[in-house]
């Protein structure tokens, strides 16, 4: 099940650091390459040589032994798929969420930009301190994956939350994830972003405040998960995937149409603007003595709108910004234009949507249905955005 695999396995100082030496043995059965990195505190509980003995590798505890050209915490961070932390103390949540990096294992995931599993495990007043909570909140909204603790008679002598969770429950999870991350293959997304500009001579344009970054942070996660990636965007960007750099609406709409037949999904994110001027000048519009101009618009084609009206197999996305009467606006649009899903967002709100780095959605299906994704980093929304389109 996970040849081919490597899973880093992080221990810090807590009691049920013996355990680990079973997952350990869970994962090696299952054919994973298991690297062990232990924090100073973590070998009052366990042994470095159980460790490698299980492991079948050298277990890494000090940050400064380095028998590579490269740092360690970059080597281990390359090599794995997954990293694991179990047992993880409130000490070392404090610090991941905190980005301190103080040994080896806090350095490591500050390194690592694959998916990381944290199952803390510690007394139960520890757990449900307000602070660690806190920490604990901001590790999930940040992408960590947090295998809550279970309750019970803890090794401390209380009764409470904090035992570290099931084994198996521990294994299935990092399993999945594994396993979870390439479920795109094998599908072409067609993804829009950024604001689109419509001249109206050749100095002078109309635009909004796009910043294009829900889009890319849509394309990144498709990319990641395998998915054949197209981004149609008004931003200069650089990506491993195919990007493709429009500036009208006009353009946008040929872009999106010539990829639309073999798309197995698109997503407009794009800010497409609903007007263009008539009669764009060819040269520079000069200053008149008259005290006011009148640009005549006409209205652009409704992208998404047309692309509904010729799907067949597609999954057709839409976003909505809404700076008023979210929920209501967002029903309206869904119906109206006949897409598969409508992600709504509340453009009025200082802390989300437009050039923020987070975004709070909700996510309209053509059946009615509706789900609220709170406020997280745009590349979270864009995982769960996808979670729920291919769920
Ligand atoms: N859209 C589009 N073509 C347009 C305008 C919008 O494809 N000419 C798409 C956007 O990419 C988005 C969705 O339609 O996915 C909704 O965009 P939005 O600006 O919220 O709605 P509009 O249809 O423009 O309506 P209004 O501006 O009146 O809210």
């Amino acid at each position: 099940m996970l040849s081919g695999k490597t899973v880093l396995i992080g221990i810090t100082g807590g009691i049920a650091a013996y355990k680990i030496c079973e997952l350990i043995r869970m994962f090696k059965r299952h054919n994973a390459n298991v690297r062990v990195i232990c924090t100073p505190n973590a070998m009052n509980f366990v042994t470095k040589l159980t460790l490698q003995n299980l492991s079948q590798n050298e277990v890494g505890i000090e940050e400064f032994e380095i028998p590579d050209f490269k740092p360690e915490h970059i080597s281990y961070a390359d090599e794995a798929d997954i990293m694991l932390i179990a047992p993880a103390t409130a000490n070392t949540i404090g610090k991941i969420a905190n980005g301190i990096c103080d040994n080896l294992l806090t350095s490591i995931v500050c390194a690592f930009k694959k998916p990381v599993v944290i199952a803390p495990a510690m007394n139960c007043n520890m757990w449900e301190n307000p602070i660690v909570q806190e920490n604990i909140q901001k590790l999930r909204s940040t992408g960590y994956e947090i295998i809550e603790p279970e309750s019970g008679f803890l090794a401390c002598g209380y009764n409470g939350t904090g035992r570290l969770a099931d084994l198996n429950k521990i294994f299935d999870k990092t399993v999945e994830i594994i396993n979870s991350k390439k479920k795109l293959t094998g599908k072409k997304i067609v993804i829009t972003a950024g604001g689109t500009i419509e001249d109206i001579d050749p100095v002078r344009y109309i635009s909004n405040y796009s910043s294009g970054k829900m889009g890319l942070a849509l394309a990144d996660e498709a990319f990641q998960q395998g998915a054949e990636t197209v981004l149609i965007t008004t931003k200069d960007i650089v990506r491993p995937y195919k990007i493709i750099k429009v500036k009208s609406a006009d353009e946008m709409k040929q872009a999106v149409e010539a990829d639309f037949g073999g798309a197995d999904c698109v997503i407009m994110a794009a800010a497409v603007a609903d007007y263009r001027v008539k009669n764009k000048a060819e040269q520079k519009i000069k200053k008149t003595d008259s005290d006011s101009l009148t640009l005549e618009l006409i209205k652009n084609p409704d992208i998404l709108k047309e692309l509904c009206t010729k799907k067949t197999t597609q999954k057709v996305v839409g976003f909505c910004a809404e700076s008023e009467n979210l929920i209501e606006n967002a029903q309206e649009k869904i119906r109206k234009k006949g897409c598969d899903y409508l992600i709504a967002n509340d453009i009025s709100r200082k802390d989300i949507g437009f050039a923020s780095d987070y975004n709070e959605v909700v996510i309209f299906n053509k059946n009615g249905g509706q789900k609220r994704i709170e406020r997280a980093p745009k590349n979270i929304i864009a995982r769960k955005i996808l979670e729920e389109i291919y769920e």
